[in-house]
């Protein structure tokens, strides 16, 4: 969730870390704060709010050291202010923490004990004190803090800088990333490869259990035994990943341009487009002895499960178990060997899915990771991995990510129903065809954003919002409302549209907008009923759908987003941009953050 940095440089480093921290704001931007030696002596700056609140302290206070640490926050213990902001520091030491130290109450309690004030409410302040009274007591700093990990329980990386040591930065992880950056005669720590990026592509990183000691002469790692161990330095592709808005305002707002593109590029990863044939995927299982697939994720990723469950029932005629990762992960969930396991995740750093995913080894389940990052732990750890080439997505709400999740998804429904004998040759070549010309229609559906930001106008009005679907379109009703809500902080709902009589009727009534996916399908002539449902109690119905769709309605609607003639397979891809605009435009209508929104973070390593 939070983002941290180490650099031990060749120069002063407090811009270098402030640019850093400018590619990890994603991650947190509820504080700031960076601490260098100032001839030896351990230097603060910190700042509640957005990163350029630190930005001008440094302006007015220029730093000059050549080593230091940084940090950008999503707060877990504490509220957002200067006071909780890291970096935290004890006499001999700061420390910057991305992670929940799970034992810290009774550390805390231990530590007070032995005449430690703490100043502040966070969890972090433990692991300051803990490595503060080993040094007191004569430890060196690697000594120190190798005694004080023992200690944490959690999931957390940390980096710590020590008073008058110009020349060591000690790094830990334990369930949130952390990798090493090996510049020339400068090295680096980060959350991230892409914080690196501008300085180096010659990354290692930590292994699960790890600790490093970084000096300007290398790295040297031990593993969770305090073992001297060696971690492969490879070659970063993040530096060609620019993380540049652009001539657009948000990110976001470039993201969901990107889609076309994105999607295009996702596809060719899967499919041979000559020959119009799925190209051979690596199965950790042979296919043809799957019971069961288990699809478990969290927040959008969780939605794009959703709708490659409905693709997988109906391709592969597999069952499908899908599950959010918080849930799944303590539920205990009997899994078999024969059971095939697919976690979903952008950024592959998700603590709940990480989690769920070795649950489901452990139970000796084999797994495909669909992750982003192709780094990240998830993406490391999965048995067979199936990329999404979305690039780095920097908006906090999920976009691109998204709709190359679908693209994933869809190959890999495909590819099981073919490996199991349940689709023929012919029925691939015309799903795979159908799949290919989603780029192109999705390029189509963005050129509708003026008539969207015009709804948008009417939508940042509403109270509450609520968004219908059937099939495939019901999962993409769910992210149009999870959009909505985390964008522009309008309560939204999305309900399978056949469910509307069961509860949420009673909710319409004429300052209610009712967004309906209505894609051309077998349930086309359902949905439709539903819309005169809400109609004849007034609800203001803005519909996505083909101008078929609107024909059969015959109702006045309050907006009409006409829809490309999409296949009856793949809409959700096609439509998936629609519903990302509509939140982006009422959010930015309304005067909201549209790339950071409040309370929220883009890599939830916290549980
Ligand atoms: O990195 P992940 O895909 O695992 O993240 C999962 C969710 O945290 C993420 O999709 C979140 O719901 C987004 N803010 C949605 O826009």
């Amino acid at each position: 969730m939070c983002g941290i940095v180490g650099i031990l440089g060749a120069k002063p480093v407090a811009p270098d870390v402030l640019k850093a921290l400018k590619r990890l704001e994603y991650r947190g931007y509820d504080s700031a704060g960076i601490a260098t030696l100032e001839k030896g002596r351990l230097t603060r700056l910190r700042a509640e709010g957005k990163l350029k609140n630190l930005e001008a302290k440094l302006e007015a206070t220029p730093l000059s050291g050549t080593i230091g640490i940084g940090h950008t926050r999503w707060a877990t213990h504490g509220k957002p202010s200067e006071t909780n902001a890291h970096p935290h520091a004890s006499p001999r030491l700061a420390v910057v923490h991305n992670g929940i130290i799970e034992n810290f109450r009774a550390l805390r309690e231990e530590l007070i004990a032995r005449g430690h004030q703490f100043a502040t409410e966070t969890d972090t302040e433990v692991a300051a004190f803990l490595v503060d009274d080993e040094l007191a007591a004569g430890k060196s700093p690697v000594e120190a803090v190798g005694a004080a990990l023992k200690r944490l329980r959690g999931a957390f990386a940390l980096v710590y800088l020590f008073e008058g040591e110009e020349n060591l930065l000690i790094g830990a992880r334990q369930g949130a990333p952390l990798a090493v950056g090996y510049g020339d005669g400068e090295m680096y720590l980060g959350s991230d490869a892409l914080a690196l990026a501008p300085f180096t592509e010659r990354i290692a990183y930590l292994e699960e259990g790890d600790w490093v000691v970084v000096t300007r002469e290398g790295a040297v790692f031990r593993d969770a035994e305090d073992r001297v161990v060696k971690r492969r330095i490879i070659h970063s592709a993040a530096g060609g990943l620019l993380a540049e808005k652009g001539n657009y305002r948000h990110f976001m707002a470039k993201e969901i341009h990107e889609q076309p593109e994105v999607v295009g590029h996702t596809l060719a990863h899967y499919i041979d487009l000559s020959a119009l044939r799925l190209r051979p995927f690596a199965w950790p299982v042979d296919p043809a002895g799957i019971s069961r697939v288990s699809i478990i994720a969290c927040g959008t990723a969780y939605m794009a499960g959703l709708i490659g469950k409905y693709w997988i029932e109906r391709f592969a005629r597999l069952p499908v178990e899908i599950d959010v990762a918080s849930e799944y992960r303590y539920r205990e969930p009997p899994v078999e060997a024969r059971d095939l396991a697919i976690v979903i995740s952008q950024s592959g750093e998700t603590a709940d899915t990480l989690a769920s995913l070795r649950y489901a080894q452990a139970q000796g389940a084999k797994a495909i990771g669909i992750v982003n990052v192709p780094s990240s732990s998830i993406a490391r750890l999965a048995d067979a991995a199936a990329p999404t080439l979305a690039g780095p997505e920097i908006g906090v709400a999920s976009t691109k990510a998204f709709t190359c999740q679908l693209a994933a998804i869809a190959c890999l429904a495909i590819g099981l129903a073919r490996a199991r004998g349940a689709m023929s040759e012919s029925e691939e070549r015309a799903l795979l065809g159908e799949l290919v010309a989603a780029p192109g229609l999705l390029a189509q559906t963005l050129k509708l954003e003026p008539q969207i930001e015009h709804i948008a106008h009417r939508l940042a009005r509403a109270r509450d919002v609520l968004y219908l679907g059937r099939g495939p379109a019901y999962p993409l009703a769910l992210e149009g409302a999870l959009k909505l809500k985390e964008l522009s902080y309008i309560h939204a709902e999305g309900y399978a549209a056949g469910e509307l009589k069961h509860g949420p009727i009673a909710l319409i009534d004429e300052d209610m907008p009712v967004v309906v996916i209505a894609p051309r399908d077998a349930l086309l002539e359902k949905t439709v009923s539903n819309m005169q449902e809400v109609a004849a109690r007034g609800g203001r119905i803005i519909l996505i759908g083909e101008a078929h769709a609107a024909e059969e309605a015959a109702l006045e609607l309050d907006g009409f987003l006409p829809m490309p003639e999409v296949g009856a397979n793949f809409a959700p891809i096609v439509y998936a941009a629609t519903v990302q605009m509509l939140a982006y435009h009422t959010a930015v209508i309304m005067g909201k953050d549209a790339d950071q929104p409040r309370n929220l973070a883009k890599s939830v390593t916290v549980e």
